[in-house]
């Protein structure tokens, strides 16, 4: 088990008080608070080797290209990839989503479809219609149920010899939802479909093994994992990285420029365009080191406990409506409760100092399905802790007494 008091020790954010009180923050799944482990790498790295990656023969330059590689090594090991040249740096989940989207552009064709799912966030949505847009293909949506699962025969139904890419979150930020991934990575390859995880949330409760699952692209951003923000990694199989286009043009990228012709860098440089995010890039690294080593079971172990004792809580509290009730579920409850809008509640609780998310949660399309304007979410992350819970639903006790 987790030794609390020690891991909360070590994010200095969390003796902060907000409002005046003790910060609760549950709002993990919009990002992750950091380690000083993580802002103390920040820091050296601009005291002691901040200088640009790649480019230099001088000794600093050469020790930041070291420390840079040495991360994109680490992120190998940690999602297990077969070349470390497979794992690109982005600025995020969305950049790299929008990086194979683009990247489809030109190989697809009107009668090819798209897949996405009705649990998507926006940005698992949006560059893959502008796509459509673009080809003039298809985009098709894999239905849900009330629990917020995802309805596998009718997915089967929706594949084809058309398919040509499917995108689907590994778990859902709005539900908390685990999709099962493996089967329907399985299943997109039966008819010969590229298959896009969108691994923003799992990242922060498991270790996706992208060989063992076998899909051609897993995308994950770093802030969601105790890492600094605008840092994010697109992991393509060698194969697929190899055939699609650049996503951006510029320094670094290219192999020989000419105004005649461009030919471009080997991987992984054709998709890091520019002088990227060095320090952040670094300090991934440090930041899935740190959560190595407190371990992802037990990790995931200890939110499981949380997430149990949270629905529980929440539950008896009279007119409380959880959304997302899936079989298989991951730290995270949007719930809503009769007659009062999410907003009202978050607002009257940010007041004690709890930190929740309302709203739609860039994922419109699960509340229009449950014909809600939005819903108060509370994602729990190893560092918090029962007590926290109590302090919430007490606190949503008295609000809706306010309320109502
Ligand atoms: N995608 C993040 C969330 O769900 C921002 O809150």
């Amino acid at each position: 088990m987790l030794d609390i008091h020690k891991i909360r020790a070590e994010f200095p954010i969390l003796s902060q008080k907000i409002n005046g009180k003790p910060l609760v923050y549950f709002d993990n799944g919009a990002t992750s608070q950091k380690p000083q482990i993580v802002i103390d790498a920040i820091s050296k790295y601009y005291t002691e080797i901040n200088a640009n990656i790649h480019r230099g023969v001088h000794t600093l330059s050469q020790m930041a290209t070291d420390a840079y590689e040495v991360s994109r090594k680490k992120i190998q090991q940690h999602i297990n990839a077969k070349h470390a040249h497979e794992v690109i740096f982005t600025s995020g989940t969305t950049h790299s989503i929008n990086a194979v989207a683009n990247g489809f552009t030109s190989s697809l064709k009107a009668g090819d479809e798209v897949l996405v799912s009705a649990l998507e966030h926006h940005s698992n949505i949006v560059p893959w219609q502008m796509l459509c847009e673009r080809t003039g293909a298809t985009l098709k949506v894999i239905p849900m149920n009330q629990d917020g699962e995802l309805i596998q025969s009718e997915y089967e139904k929706l594949l084809s010899t058309n398919t040509k890419i499917v995108a689907v979150n590994h778990i859902s930020n709005a539900l908390g939802t685990i999709n099962p991934i493996a089967e329907m990575i399985q299943k997109a390859h039966t008819v010969g479909a590229a298959i896009l995880i969108d691994g923003a949330q799992a990242v922060p409760h498991l270790k996706p093994d992208v060989q063992k699952l076998d899909c051609d692209f897993y995308v994950f951003s770093g802030h969601k994992i105790c890492g600094p923000t605008g840092t994010g990694i697109l992991y393509g199989k060698e194969a697929w990285l190899n055939k699609l286009p650049p996503y951006q043009g510029g320094g670094e990228m290219i192999a020989t420029v000419t105004f005649e012709k461009t030919t471009y860098a080997d991987l992984p440089h054709k998709f890091e365009a520019g002088t990227p995010n060095i320090a952040g890039g670094i300090v991934l690294g440090t930041a899935i080191d740190y959560l190595n080593n407190i371990g992802f079971e037990n990790i995931a172990e200890y939110e499981h406990l949380l997430l149990e004792y949270a629905t529980q809580k929440l539950l008896e509290i009279d007119g409380l409506k959880i959304f997302g009730t899936a079989k298989q579920k991951t730290s995270v409850i949007s719930f809503n409760i009769e007659g009062i809008h999410p907003y009202d509640i978050g607002t009257i609780i940010d007041k004690k100092g709890i930190a929740v998310r309302t709203g739609h949660h860039c994922a419109q399309p699960i509340m229009d399905f449950y014909k809600i304007p939005g819903t108060i979410r509370a994602s729990f992350a190893f560092y918090n802790t029962k007590e926290e819970i109590d302090i919430m639903v007490d606190a949503i006790q008295k609000a809706k007494a306010m309320l109502i």
